[in-house]
């Protein structure tokens, strides 16, 4: 008996993930048509690079965030689901821009990406840096273009992802990582160039499902709470990953740079790991209660990180 509920619970949960995955899938693929001119690589690009079999975490995460947050039925609530649905296909692209940049030879000069050549390799260096500033600035017109939000809503996801890419995000991580990264750092300096390159856009995701749901003021910390900690936990994930040959991207990558596997070790890594990951669960719990979908996807998302290896 126990079997068939653990396993009714489970193709339920499957079967949710399965739907919002097929509706990201779908929608960014709407987002970015094909040309139907094959010379025109920088579209070709920013559709194969988006469309590529990427985890989709971040979308995945805005939907159930926000899902989560409104009550099934509730009169706007298939509205919600459509904005956060397109929240988070803007995000993806923010996300995929970041990683054909990333990957150009003046930063971490990596070859496979996503399973699949990298974007400099397969169209050139140029077709790559314009790719990277399309994708960019396709996510801010989408973002202009959601329906049925208040102007004030719009301008404030808007500035929610203006910060998140420029200086006080992405950019000064990126930069932090490419530069500090050559020199020993301590734990605090590694910690804030963590949190800038990976954890301010899931502390925008967060923000932004606050925004579009109107849930309460004091959940707001929380969900930043929850954010800042995955993107801590997530980044020690990716660089132990670093080191794993069972990757779809180039390993050793970070050989030489400094960061909390260089610092600490893998061992001590894996632990610190688990406790942002408790922390992260715990901020969740205060908001959407125990066994929530989104604590289970976040289980799913770490699962093969071995923390206890
Ligand atoms: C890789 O992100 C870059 C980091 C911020 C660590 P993901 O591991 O989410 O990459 P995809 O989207 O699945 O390719
Ligand atoms: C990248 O960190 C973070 C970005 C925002 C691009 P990494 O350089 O470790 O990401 P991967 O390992 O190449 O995906
Ligand atoms: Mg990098
Ligand atoms: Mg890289
Ligand atoms: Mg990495």
């Amino acid at each position: 008996m126990a079997g068939n509920v653990d396993t009714t619970i489970k193709s339920g949960f499957a079967g949710r993930l399965g739907d919002v995955r097929a509706a990201i899938e779908a929608r960014l693929s709407e987002l970015l048509p094909e040309s139907g001119n094959e010379r025109d690589l920088v579209a070709l690009a920013m559709r194969e690079s988006t469309l590529a079999p990427g985890k989709r975490m971040r979308p995945v995460l805005l939907v159930l965030a926000a899902e989560g947050l409104v009550e099934d039925g509730r009169e706007n609530s298939r509205t919600i689901r459509r904005q956060a649905v397109d929240l988070g296909c803007a995000v993806e692209m923010i996300h995929a821009a970041s990683l054909v940049l990333d990957d150009m030879p003046c930063m971490d000069n990596a070859a496979l990406r996503r399973g699949q050549p990298t974007v400099h390799l397969k169209f050139g260096e140029d077709v790559a840096v314009l790719t990277a500033i399309a994708l960019l600035s396709r996510a801010f017109g989408v973002v202009a273009t959601i329906s049925d939000l208040a102007a004030t809503t719009r301008t404030e996801l808007v500035e929610v992802l203006a910060n998140t890419v420029g200086m006080q995000g992405l950019v000064r991580g990126q930069f932090q990582d490419l530069r500090d990264g050559q020199r020993s750092r301590n734990a605090d300096e590694i910690a804030l160039t963590n949190n800038l390159k990976t954890g301010v856009l899931f502390g925008a995701i967060m923000d932004m499902v606050w925004l579009i749901s109107g849930a309460r003021e004091d959940q707001r910390p929380l969900l930043q709470n929850f954010a800042m900690e995955l993107g801590q936990a997530f980044q020690m994930y990716d660089d132990l990953r670093d080191r794993c040959a069972d990757s779809d991207k180039d390993q050793g990558k970070d050989d030489g740079k400094s960061t909390f596997v260089s610092l600490y070790g893998e061992d001590k890594v894996k632990r610190q790991l688990a406790l942002h990951l408790s922390s992260a669960e715990q901020a969740l719990r205060e908001v959407y209660g125990d066994d929530s979908t989104i604590a289970g996807y976040l289980r799913l998302i770490f699962e093969k990180a071995a923390l206890n290896g």
